[in-house]
């Protein structure tokens, strides 16, 4: 399955295909006719996938620096060792790289080719769920400060996405359920019907057959968020939906607690139950969505007291001067903008 995000001369080709990596040569041809690859990965994605890679990619001539996993090693402090590697390999601007693994290993290799050299090319091969349907496709790339996450990034599309559910096989269960909090989403703001496909399923096994047509839809609708608002400053607002208290939830237990997929998860049950009690989404649509949570055994409780949420709310930089836009559904598959202020929380108690 193949689509193109359409954004003039920054137009970039997705590949979304079991075992495509083995055939990874062959679309990377297409975009690439320099010497030399770089890619960069992690110590638990390149044991795993970094040979069948570089089996594809003979060529070229393939360097390759395996970074530890997690998000600390998304740190600004993890820049200067990449550059040094890559200015050891030679890299020149007429050279490319290659992010292979998760969104840590996407934005953090996306933030150095966007750098290095003002600017060299970029394929990304994600390998987790939530890189597959959301953080490969885009173009933000970021790394983080001792101060928060993301704090200096570029937009910096890639050449190319290759996309291969089968390496989905090999991903810890606790990302496939974080990236589910991003399906569901894309379910609820855009599509009804994908939306109920996850709910006539009763686990991830049970989807796993239709993966590659559910990243597809997926990246779809974020191909469409994006090419409206590619520098995002209003409709891919759209894909917060469910983040205000997610953001929240997160800062609250220090990122300890909750992925980023489970907070979502969250937020979105949480904000429609406040929506449906203020008239502003159809009733019964939180309880669908804590349904389809339960089958992907994420979890809809919020666990702080309304008072600590609050504060949380108002002291979250985003919230100044009180007003803020939280993203409801009208029903299932429609999103929609709302301008309010803090009141929309405390109007209600959360459970
Ligand atoms: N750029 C964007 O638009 C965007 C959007 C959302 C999130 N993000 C960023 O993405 C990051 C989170 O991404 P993530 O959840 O993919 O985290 P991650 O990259 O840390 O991957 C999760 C874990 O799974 C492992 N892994 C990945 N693929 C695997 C596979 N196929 N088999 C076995 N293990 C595998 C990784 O080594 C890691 O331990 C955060 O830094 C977040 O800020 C960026």
């Amino acid at each position: 399955m193949e689509l193109t995000i359409n954004l003039g001369t920054n137009s970039y080709p997705i590949y979304i295909e079991n075992g495509i990596l083995a055939n990874a040569g062959h679309y990377i041809a297409k975009i690439f006719s320099g010497k030399k690859i770089f890619i960069i990965s992690d110590d638990n994605v390149f044991p795993l996938y970094g040979k069948i890679l570089i089996s594809a990619l003979d060529d070229w001539e393939c360097h390759s620096l395996i970074l530890p996993h997690g998000e600390p090693t998304k740190s600004f402090q993890s820049l200067p060792n990449i550059y040094e590697t890559m200015l050891s390999a030679g890299l020149s601007r007429s050279d490319l790289v290659i992010a292979l693994g998760g969104g840590v290993i996407g934005d953090l290799a996306g933030f150095a080719a966007s750098s290095y050299l003002r600017g060299i090319k970029l394929v990304q091969i994600p390998t987790s769920l939530l890189a597959q349907v959301d953080s490969s496709v885009g173009g933000k790339v970021a790394v983080d400060l001792q101060q928060g996450k993301n704090l200096v990034g570029a937009f910096y599309h890639p050449k190319l996405v290759l996309i291969d559910p089968e390496t989905l096989n090999t991903l810890p269960q606790r990302y496939i359920f974080d990236g589910m909090g991003e399906v569901i989403k894309y379910g609820c703001i855009r599509d009804a019907k994908l939306f109920e496909t996850l709910k006539n399923k009763t686990s991830f096994e049970d989807l796993k057959e239709y993966l590659p047509e559910i990243i597809y839809n997926c990246v779809n609708i974020k191909r469409m968020v994006v090419e409206a608002d590619q520098f995002d400053t209003g409709e891919r607002m759209l894909l917060n939906f469910g983040h205000t208290l997610a953001h929240t939830i997160e800062q609250y237990y220090h990122y300890e607690r909750e992925s980023h997929g489970e907070a979502v998860a969250i937020g979105m049950y949480q904000i429609s139950r406040l929506a449906e009690q203020q008239g502003l989404t159809v009733p019964g649509t939180a309880e669908t969505i804590k349904e389809v949570l339960v089958t992907y055994k994420l979890s809809y409780e919020c666990q702080l007291p309304i008072s600590e949420l609050l504060g949380a709310v108002k002291l979250d930089k985003k919230n100044l001067n009180n007003s803020l836009n939280v993203i409801l559904l009208k029903q299932i598959g429609d999103s929609y903008i709302h301008p309010t202020d803090l009141s929309f929380f405390e109007n209600a108690g959360l459970i």
